[in-house]
């Protein structure tokens, strides 16, 4: 399977769902996390070798497509209207990561008008949900209105997902108990991926 993470905003969550995706499908099949940002950043957290899958820039991964099931593109922040067409059209699903925050919901219901242009299949993730507010729940409420495909699971604001990029780990192997939500979180994603 291919799987293409792509958003018009910066910081929404592209890298942490590529990475912590990636350690999903690598739990079931060879996966390759392709790393199609310039910034590296995924290359970069996962330059302490602590993943258990490998993570290869994109002219680094030419050559080892073979010898993967699955494949993770992480993009860049901002891309222009032609690298979505591509990215999408080269992919067996689009995950649209979105925070609740009304500016990125904002670029999401943007992202998708854009997207609807090319054949692909795409669904919307929304990250960085603060429990302790409503603001999660609003935004669900706005993306449903629009009656846009949307991961029943949803990511949970917690620290521990940077300090588990600064580790160079995933969130499961870092050690504090609220971060085990947040692996399950994106194991319930993986889930809904493979139904
Ligand atoms: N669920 C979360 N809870 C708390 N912090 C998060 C969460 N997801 C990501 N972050 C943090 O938010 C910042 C941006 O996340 P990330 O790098 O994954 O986003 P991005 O969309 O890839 O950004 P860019 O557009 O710069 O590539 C990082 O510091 C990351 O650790
Ligand atoms: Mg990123």
């Amino acid at each position: 399977m291919y799987i293409a993470i792509t958003a018009l905003k910066g910081g929404v969550g592209k890298t942490t769902t590529a990475i912590h995706l990636a350690a999903y499908f690598q739990s079931k099949a060879p996966t390759l996390l392709i790393d199609a940002d310039r910034n590296r950043s995924a290359i970069i957290w996962s330059g302490q070798d602590k993943l258990s899958f490998f993570v290869a820039s994109q002219a680094g991964a030419t050559g080892l497509i073979k010898k993967y099931t699955h494949f993770i593109l992480d993009t860049k922040a901002r891309p222009e209207p032609d690298e979505v067409k591509d990215i999408a059209e080269g992919s067996d699903l689009l995950i649209i990561p979105t925070t609740p925050n009304h500016l990125d919901i904002d670029a999401t219901l943007k992202a998708v008008e854009l997207i609807k242009n090319f054949k692909t299949n795409f669904k919307i993730l929304l990250t960085k949900v603060d429990s302790r507010t409503k603001n999660g729940r609003e935004a669900r409420n706005i993306l449903n209105e629009h009656k846009l495909p949307l991961f029943q699971s949803e990511i949970p604001l917690l620290v521990a997902f940077e300090r588990a990029s600064q580790k160079g780990v995933v969130i499961k192997d870092y050690s504090d108990t609220r971060a085990q939500y947040g692996w399950l979180s994106y194991q319930s994603v993986g889930k809904e991926i493979f139904n």
